[in-house]
């Protein structure tokens, strides 16, 4: 708790407003960040306690600005527990931005298409998620409970926000995305491999829609001290699920998040405009 109040104190004496919105941008994604208006930004290295990323394609700054018309904090550049992050760590910013005030997280990362009706370049809106780390014991809030931050215990099944979903959509729809806009189940897997055939279809068989190896530690963080989630997948590549078939690589992950990266970035901006 205290390394939390110390870093939040630091930013607090230099943000320009207290954020009332943060945005966790996925792999290929943090280009959100440059439509922030007047924006004023931290390497993560200097602000007191904060954990550093150490993946290709993430920076590791957070930025403070307007977006949509909201008072926003934007991190370019995010940890995983595939670096060997401890889940503290990788929750950390989330907390910091509860101390900060924020009010709604939003969260958006590159995945891995497991409904075969999936197109490369198709954002889903996400409904639910399996935290398989979580189910298997090492899920974000394993560990002793800070009672300042939230309960031990916590409903999930209403983890991502219904207005925040419907504003998603409606705001999707009127960019005229059509139907490459989905709302569907994320799975998170521990990576950084990517699946095999046969986890894909175990995938496939649970319900699950995309998959990738973010988000969920954060959306359980978010939830953990009453923040509204919004969380957005950029479907990069189709999970393999045939062994004749497509193969993922980082390669494709990160030129499909720069090709459909200003579509997320509009998305995400058109529903802080629509939220109040
Ligand atoms: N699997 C897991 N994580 C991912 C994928 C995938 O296919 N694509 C982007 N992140």
């Amino acid at each position: 708790m205290h390394a939390l109040e110390a870093s939040s104190l630091w930013l607090r004496a230099r943000a320009p407003a207290p954020p009332r919105v943060a945005i966790i941008c996925g792999s290929g994604l943090g280009g959100i960040a440059d439509r922030l208006q007047e924006p004023v930004a931290f390497d993560f290295a200097d602000i007191p306690n904060f954990p550093s990323s150490t993946v290709a394609g993430h920076a590791g700054r957070l930025l403070f600005g307007r977006l949509g018309g909201q008072a926003t904090v934007c991190t370019q550049g995010r940890l995983h527990s595939y670096e060997g992050h401890p889940p503290w760590k990788v929750v950390f910013p989330v907390r910091v931005f509860h101390l900060l005030g924020v009010r709604i997280l939003i969260v958006t990362n590159a995945a891995g298409a497991i409904n075969p009706d999936y197109s490369v370049g198709d954002l889903v809106v996400i409904r639910d998620h399996v935290d398989l780390p979580g189910l298997a014991g090492n899920g974000a809030l394993r560990g002793p409970n800070e009672p300042q931050l939230g309960p031990r215990f916590l409903c999930m099944s209403d983890a991502y926000d219904a207005a925040l979903r419907s504003a998603a959509l409606a705001a999707g729809k009127a960019l005229g995305l059509g139907a490459s806009l989905r709302r569907g189940t994320y799975a998170m897997v521990g990576g950084p491999g990517y699946e095999t055939v046969a986890e894909s279809r175990l995938l496939r068989s649970l319900g699950v829609d995309a998959v990738g190896m973010s988000t969920v530690p954060e959306v359980a963080a978010a939830r953990h001290c009453g923040l509204r989630v919004l969380g957005l997948s950029l479907i990069t590549n189709k999970a393999a699920m045939d062994y004749e078939v497509e193969r993922a690589s980082h390669d494709e992950v990160l030129a499909v998040g720069e090709q459909r990266a200003a579509t997320v970035e509009s998305l995400v901006e058109a529903v802080l405009n629509l939220i109040t």
